[in-house]
C-alpha cells in the first residue's frame, strides 16, 4: 500500500499567506498542517509516500519536508505543473503508484480518527474505493454523497446547490488500481478540473465496490482563516504537551498547558494554556491567551492576544488593543507610529484583510 498526499493547488482562500507559502506548511500548534498527514499514514504503516507539489510552492514543500527520513517514511516528489483537478493529480502520480492500492490525502485537511481502521477496512473489504463522509451544515460547499437508506453510496454531486444530503466528502480515500481507468474515461468539469467525484462516480456506474464510511471525529479542511484557527483550537487542547524550555522571570506567571520552546524569553507576561510559543521568542510585557500559537523568533511586546495564530519572525508591538481570532503573516510588523500626526500608517499585502475596532 502507498499514500499519495496532495500539496499542490493554488490555495486562494488562505491569500495573502499563500502569495508567499505553501497553505500545506501553514502551521497549527506550531506545525506544518501537511506533517499531520504524513504522521498519520505513517501510524497506518504505510510509508511509501508521494508528495504532489506545484512549481510555485513545491521547493518549500520540499526543503521543509525532506525525504521523509524524520517520518520513518520514503518521500518522492511528484511535480503538477497546472493544479488540473485531484484526479489530475493521480494521473500524474501514476508512475509513481504502479498498481498498487494507495491512501490519497488532501494536505490541507486533518482528521481526528486514525486512518488505520480504514485502511483495514478497505484491504479486508476488497474494495475500489473507501469514502470517507462527514456530516456538515453547508454541504453546498463540498462534494456530497446520496446514499440509500443501508448507507450505500447511490452517487456523488461535486458542490450540489441543492444537496441530497449534509455527507460531505472529506478530502481522504483509499483507492484500488482501478481508479486509474476510472479516470482515464472521465472529461474535465465545468471548472476546468479533472474531478475525483466524477472518477469515484464512473465506479459506480461500474458497479465496481465502492463503500463509504462516516467519521466520528471532528474534520477540518484547513483552506480558510477560520477554519486554521479552529484546527489550532482543537490541537492545543487535544494534543499539547506541556515543556518549558525557555526563561521565565519572576514576574510572568505561565498558567495551564504551555509549551514554550528554547530560547525563548518571557519577560513581565503572562501566559494562560494551552499556547504554543516556539523557539527564540521574545514576550514582555504582554497577556498571551488560551488558544494562540506562536512560531519561532516571534517579537511580542506591550501586547495582548488571544485565540490567534502568529507566523515566524512577526513583531508585535505596542498594540492598545487585544488583537483575537488573527492570523499574522511571517515577518508581519504591527508597531506603534514614530512620529506625528497619531494615526495608522498601512504597507499591507494584497488580499489581506483587517477589522479596525
Ligand atoms: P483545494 O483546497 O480544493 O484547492 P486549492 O489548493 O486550489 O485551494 P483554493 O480553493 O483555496 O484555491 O485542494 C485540496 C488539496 O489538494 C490542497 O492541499 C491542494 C491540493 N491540490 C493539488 O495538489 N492539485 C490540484 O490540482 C488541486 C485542485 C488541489
Amino acid at each position: 500500500m502507498k499514500a499519495l498526499i496532495l500539496s499542490g493547488g493554488k490555495g486562494t482562500r488562505l491569500r495573502p499567506l499563500t502569495y508567499t507559502g505553501a497553505k500545506q506548511l501553514v502551521p497549527v500548534a506550531n506545525k506544518p498542517i501537511l506533517w499531520y498527514g504524513i504522521e498519520s499514514i505513517v501510524a497506518a504503516g504505510i510509508t511509501d509516500i508521494g508528495i504532489i507539489i506545484s512549481p510555485e510552492t513545491g521547493q518549500e514543500v520540499q526543503a521543509k519536508t525532506g525525504d521523509g527520513e524524520r517520518f520513518g517514511a520514503r518521500i518522492t516528489y511528484i511535480l503538477q505543473d497546472q493544479p488540473l483537478g485531484l484526479a489530475h493529480a493521480v494521473k500524474i502520480a501514476q508512475p509513481f503508484l504502479g498498481d498498487s492500492p494507495f491512501i490519497m490525502y488532501l494536505g490541507d485537511n486533518l482528521i481526528q480518527d486514525d486512518v488505520n481502521p480504514f485502511v483495514e477496512t478497505f484491504k479486508t473489504q476488497h474494495l475500489d474505493a473507501l469514502i470517507l463522509l462527514r456530516t456538515v451544515s453547508n454541504p453546498s460547499a463540498f462534494g456530497v454523497a446520496k446514499v440509500d437508506e443501508k448507507g450505500r453510496v447511490l452517487q456523488l454531486i461535486e458542490k450540489p446547490k441543492e444537496p441530497p444530503s449534509n455527507l460531505a466528502l472529506v478530502g481522504i480515500y483509499l483507492f484500488s488500481p482501478t481508479i486509474h481507468e476510472a479516470i482515464a474515461a472521465i472529461n474535465p468539469s465545468a471548472r476546468g478540473e479533472l474531478e475525483i467525484t466524477d472518477a469515484i462516480q464512473e465506479l459506480l456506474n461500474r458497479k465496481a465496490p465502492v463503500e463509504a464510511l462516516q467519521l466520528k471525529g471532528w474534520w477540518l479542511d484547513t483552506g480558510k482563516k477560520d477554519d486554521l484557527l479552529e484546527a489550532n483550537r482543537i490541537i492545543l487542547d487535544t494534543c499539547l504537551q506541556i515543556s518549558k524550555n525557555g526563561e521565565i522571570d519572576d514576574n510572568s506567571q505561565v498558567i495551564g498547558r504551555v509549551k514554550i520552546g528554547t530560547g525563548s524569553k518571557i519577560l513581565n507576561s503572562t501566559i494562560r494554556g494551552p499556547v504554543v510559543i516556539g523557539d527564540n521568542c521574545h514576550i514582555e510585557n504582554c497577556f498571551i491567551g488560551p488558544y494562540s500559537s506562536i512560531a519561532d523568533e516571534v517579537i511580542l511586546k506591550d501586547a495582548d492576544i488571544e485565540h490567534s495564530v502568529i507566523l515566524q519572525k512577526a513583531s508585535l508591538i505596542g498594540i492598545k488593543q487585544r488583537i483575537v481570532d488573527s492570523v499574522i503573516g511571517q515577518r508581519a510588523k504591527l508597531e506603534p507610529a514614530p512620529q506625528r500626526p497619531i494615526a495608522l500608517r498601512f504597507m499591507i499585502g494584497d488580499d489581506s484583510h483587517i477589522e479596525l475596532a
